[in-house]
């Protein structure tokens, strides 16, 4: 197994292109993509941002770049707008020129990264002067369940994230948007940690939200198991635990996502 934790397995493919829709109202809530004209976007996976970004950019051109060939054959699928070019490229080492485009957006990328502060510094590079980057990481540490009785799922997600690091990627990265952005030029940094918090207030979307999160994390499980970190037991009292949380009246899903906006 690579070192990439979600897998490229159809089956994540077909999560990640839903999770994009799915997230919509959280990632784009702080950004306006109506002014560009050129947006790199990078990490492109296959595709789900790509389709919204379509829609929230009408006159944008669109060049959309990950690194795995999968992905992009996947995308090139999903997606078939001639504004899109799909490119199979590495964030930390782009062949695209110096100062081309007028934004690059970037979403859940980074903590993958072994060198993030690299890709940061080469979309600062292709970015024109004046140029705005956009993006989105996570925070694990600030996920948070109320009541505080799901240990399964806390159990599962502290070696999720620890597997991660022996990865060499940044289950935190979020927390080093601001330095990262700044060590290589960036100004007018604003960093955005608006918490997504769901409770008895949307029962139902606190209850997707679960569902979309344990899905997500629940990726990662092969690998997991293969280190005989999670077993069927573990993952049965994971779904016991959701099942508790989606029935309590006074459950709370908690996360906070860091963005920033950023101009070269
Ligand atoms: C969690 S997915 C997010 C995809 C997309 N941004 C989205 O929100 O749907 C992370 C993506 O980063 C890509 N990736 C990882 N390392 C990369 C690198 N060095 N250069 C470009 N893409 C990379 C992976 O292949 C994967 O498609």
């Amino acid at each position: 197994m690579g070192d990439y934790i979600h897998t490229y397995s159809s089956q994540e493919q077909e999560r990640l292109f839903r999770q994009g829709k799915f997230l919509e109202n959280i990632v784009y809530r702080s950004f306006d993509l109506t002014p560009y004209q050129h947006i790199a976007e990078l990490g492109c996976g296959n595709g789900g941002n790509t389709a919204l970004l379509l829609e929230k950019s009408p006159s944008a051109k669109i060049t959309a770049i990950d690194i795995d060939p999968s992905q992009i054959e996947d995308a090139r699928k999903q997606i078939t707008d001639d504004r899109v070019q799909f490119k199979i490229d590495d964030i930390c080492q782009l062949s695209e020129a110096d100062n081309q485009f007028d934004c690059a957006f970037i979403c859940w990328v980074l903590e993958h990264l072994h060198d993030p502060q690299k890709a940061v510094a080469e979309t600062h590079r292709i970015l024109k002067p004046g140029g705005q980057l956009l993006i989105t990481e996570v925070f694990n540490d600030s996920f948070y369940l109320y009541p505080e009785k799901s240990p399964g799922i806390m159990a599962y997600y502290a070696h999720l994230n620890n597997v991660q690091r022996s990865f060499n990627g940044f289950p935190n990265v979020g927390a080093r948007l601001g330095n990262l952005l700044n060590n290589v030029g960036f100004k007018s940094i604003e960093l955005i940690a608006k918490p997504v918090i769901f409770d008895n207030r949307t029962i139902e979307l606190r209850n997707d939200m679960i569902d979309y999160y344990i899905e997500l994390i629940l990726s990662a499980k092969e690998e997991l198991m293969s280190r005989n970190l999670v077993d069927k037991s573990l993952l049965d009292q994971m779904q016991e635990e959701t099942n508790r949380f989606k029935e309590d009246p006074d459950a709370v899903f908690y996360y906070t996502p860091i963005q920033a906006i950023a101009t070269k």
